[in-house]
């Protein structure tokens, strides 16, 4: 099949430049690129069909398609709303500012399923201070989902006390392979029910708990009960898979692309029958097509997010993901994208 033009041009630019360079310079180009080229060109008017729009924890998004967490840039936020994405999440913030884990901190990962990452970035973001400053000046043409990890409950509190007002949902990082401390805490269910009581009584805004591949039983027995409690308006599954990886600066990361995908589908499944048809849910992990995408919102997602596709298949994805999600409504008499859940 013939490519549209700007897919084409992507392909070029990433398998013949970007996926040569090493991968520092290269997420350095990549990012400087989107930073200066005018890839809002790429929006398409009426790419918004409102039979696209979905309700997320009370929030209306025109699309389904959310960016996941791992830019604090605002410019590159922009361009992402830009681009047509129905949402954006923030990298995840800390309390203060973190340089991020020494380089390599992020290398390819070829495996059956296609290009993926694994990383060991640390948290490289601004500090709260300095990303209240910035995020203050994001007009939110899209929804802002904000990121936010710390280390005990009364640090999750100060976050989301600081950052809420500035976010339209919030999400509660307790997932992330590549600190420490964050990751520990999908291991010890008690401490992230007391977290997530601490940042529900710190705002009214909308909260998301992402969580981890790495702890099906801690999530199943334990956290899901502790979130149903707290009142957690949405669960985003999930983070990346952490493994020994003797390239990175750390010796260890964590997995991001399609090798998480078919585990990221089986536990949406179960997730929305343990979470029954209230809470919100957001499927992350190795969504790059759209007839993945499709697949997760009929195993009861009411939106997708990724990031490591955002580098691999380019720019245009939200737009292909949102023009299959059409063509399925219409073969199948459907309506809204909230049916495809019962159609699946
Ligand atoms: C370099 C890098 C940095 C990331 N930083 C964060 C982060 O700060 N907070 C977070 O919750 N997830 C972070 N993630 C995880 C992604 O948001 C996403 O959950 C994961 O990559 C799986 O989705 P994907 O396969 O579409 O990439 C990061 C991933 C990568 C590759």
């Amino acid at each position: 099949m013939l490519l549209p033009i700007t897919e084409r041009l992507y392909r070029i630019l990433y398998q013949g430049c970007l996926s040569r360079l090493p991968e520092g310079p290269a997420v350095r180009a990549g990012q400087a690129l989107l930073r200066v080229l005018p890839v809002e060109a790429i929006y398409r008017p009426g790419q918004d069909d409102p039979r696209l729009s979905v309700k997320l924890a009370g929030v209306d998004l025109p699309n389904p398609v959310i960016l996941s967490s791992m830019y604090y840039d605002v410019t590159i936020l922009r361009k992402a709303m830009a681009l047509g994405f129905g949402a954006v999440t923030t990298k995840s913030i800390t309390g203060t500012p973190r340089p991020g884990h020494p380089e390599p901190n992020l290398v390819r990962l070829f495996t059956p399923e296609g290009p993926g990452f694994v990383n060991c970035n640390g948290f490289k973001n601004p500090g709260l201070a300095a990303f209240r400053v910035a995020l203050s000046n994001l007009q939110h043409r899209r929804p802002v989902v904000v990121s936010v990890a710390g280390e005990s409950a009364d640090e999750y509190r100060r976050l989301v006390e600081g950052l809420a007002a500035l976010a339209d949902l919030v999400e509660l990082n307790i997932s992330s392979p590549n600190t420490r401390l964050v990751y520990e805490l999908s291991a010890a269910p008690h401490r992230v029910a007391d977290l997530i009581m601490a940042a529900r009584r710190a705002t009214t805004k909308p909260l998301i708990v992402k969580l981890s591949p790495d702890y099906p039983e801690a999530n199943h027995r334990a956290i899901v009960p502790a979130i149903l409690d707290a009142g957690v308006d949405a669960v985003n599954f999930g983070n990346t898979r952490r493994v020994v990886e003797p390239r990175l600066s750390q010796g260890a990361g964590g997995v991001s692309g399609p090798a998480l995908f078919e585990n990221v589908l089986t536990n949406v499944r179960a997730l929305r029958r343990a979470l029954g048809p209230g809470p919100g849910l957001i499927a992350t992990g190795g969504i790059d097509s759209p007839e993945k995408a499709i697949r997760v919102l009929e195993a009861g997602a009411d939106a997708v997010s990724y990031f490591t596709a955002f580098v691999t298949r380019g720019p245009t994805l939200p737009r292909r993901i949102g023009d299959a999600i059409l063509s399925a409504l219409d073969r199948r008499g459907l309506g809204t994208v909230a049916e495809l859940r019962s159609h699946g």
